[in-house]
């Protein structure tokens, strides 16, 4: 039998969407007393989930496809165009496994040794002096990025594409002037990044074999063929920017060190671990909203008709924060990762399900390498204090940070 899901009434409800950002789907959720209803966004009929037997169904490949699920305006700025994050099926799989396979224990312990030196010199260079952990951090991961992606670039150089790196997540929502601006990037970037991968293929620049650069200079696809340059630029900025992006999630651990002194205490006296602490930096504040994708093919699911191509969302933060799943969920506490079963689908901050063979985050491992050794950084090895500050964020920016950035100062 099939019945229709709570529907909201109205034309269209985007500017509610960006009014109410991060908890939309949940306000929603509460309004209908259902995880699943339907709505309109930018003149298109859309359906929206939260929870874990719905992460459950949305990463089910026979159900979802993510082909034409990524709004136009975010593939110009955010995602890029002909990347994995629109790929389905097997040429899915085989790309994503290009990915993957630099996730290897060497490169995760090369990228915190990386992170580590350079936050080292960071620091020494703004000693005594008034900075903000964001955007210390932006400089920090744009030159990790780099080395570590295999791009030879000096440091001087790799300071150049700080702003643009950035641009493309920070503006990514906008609308206006600042769209334009991440528009801009992004062609920037991946012209730079089509001559150098040419360079690589003609080897007019020799770089390591086992970087990951040279790796997608030469990945084959299914057909046998080197992936296009635009295609194989695309994919070197999937791994650059998202890099840079783990800036927001260092700015919410500094300012969690700052708003939690009892729960940093308990870290020392070692009740949880620093990967516990991570874990809930990234349940707890907010960064990437919701994942999208559509319909496959018409299916009934708990009496509910879905039909083919419908466009659906995934509320990665709701689910982060659904009270069926976490006890005191507007509560910051690592603790509650010591009992963590470590499902694919309840905690979800940068995607659910499996890493190969779906849309899960490509990067969840290096996001956790990075924060760890920072985390550590910032309570064994820099002294410094907070001044007076405006430390709130907004839940309708995305991504949302701090109004003072984290200002600290070294000593
Ligand atoms: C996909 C979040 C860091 C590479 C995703 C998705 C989310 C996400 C929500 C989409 C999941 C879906 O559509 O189902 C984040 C957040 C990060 C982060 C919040 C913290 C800064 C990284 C890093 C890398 C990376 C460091 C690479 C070095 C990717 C790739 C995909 C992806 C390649 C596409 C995967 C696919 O479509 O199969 N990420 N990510 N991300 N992320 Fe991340």
């Amino acid at each position: 039998e099939e019945i229709s899901m709570p529907k909201e009434k109205g034309i269209d409800h985007t500017l509610q969407l960006l009014k109410e950002g991060y908890t939309f789907i949940q306000n929603r959720k509460n309004k209908y007393e259902s995880r699943i209803f339907e709505t309109k966004l930018l003149g298109e009929k859309v359906i929206c989930m939260v929870g874990k037997e719905q992460a459950k169904l949305f990463y089910d490949n026979g159900k979802f496809e993510r082909k034409g699920a990524a709004p136009k305006r975010l593939q110009k700025t955010l995602l890029g165009e002909g990347g994995v994050q629109g790929l389905d099926e097997n040429r899915h799989h085989h790309r994503k496994a290009m990915f993957m396979s630099l996730m290897t224990r060497e490169m995760l312990k090369e990228i915190q040794e990386l992170t580590e030196a350079e936050w080292s010199q960071e620091i020494s260079r703004h000693s005594a002096e008034q900075v903000t952990v964001y955007d210390m951090a932006k400089h920090v991961l744009t030159r990790v990025a780099m080395q570590w992606t295999g791009i030879p670039l000096d440091r001087q150089e790799s300071e150049k594409w700080v702003d643009e790196l950035s641009a493309m997540f920070e503006n990514a929502s906008n609308v206006g002037p600042k769209h334009w601006k991440a528009r801009r990037s992004r062609s920037k970037a991946e012209k730079w990044l089509k001559q150098l991968i040419e360079d690589i293929r003609k080897e007019k620049i020799k770089v390591a074999k086992s970087s990951p650069i040279y790796q997608f200079a030469w990945h084959q696809g299914l057909d046998g063929n080197l992936l296009d340059k635009q295609t194989a630029a695309v994919e070197v900025l999937n791994l650059l920017r998202p890099i840079v992006a783990i800036s927001v999630y260092v700015d919410f651990t500094i300012l969690a060190v700052h708003q939690y002194p009892e729960q940093v205490d308990k870290l020392h006296q070692k009740e949880f671990s620093y990967e516990n602490f991570i874990q809930e930096v990234r349940r707890y504040y907010p960064f990437f909203p919701f994942a999208t994708a559509r319909v496959k093919q018409d299916f009934i699911w708990n009496d509910y008709p879905f039909k083919k191509g419908t466009l659906t969302l995934l509320d990665l933060y709701g689910t982060n924060h659904d009270p069926s799943l976490w006890e005191a969920p507007d509560q910051f506490n690592p603790s509650r990762f010591k009992e963590w079963e470590g499902s694919p689908f309840d905690f979800i901050p940068q995607g659910g399900g499996e890493y190969d063979i779906g849309h899960r985050c490509a990067g969840e491992f290096i996001t956790l390498a990075i924060l760890k050794v920072t985390l550590k950084f910032f309570l064994h090895d820099v002294s410094y204090h907070f001044p007076k500050q405006d430390l709130d964020y907004s839940m309708s920016e995305i991504p949302s940070l701090p109004e003072s950035k984290v200002t600290i100062i070294i000593a």
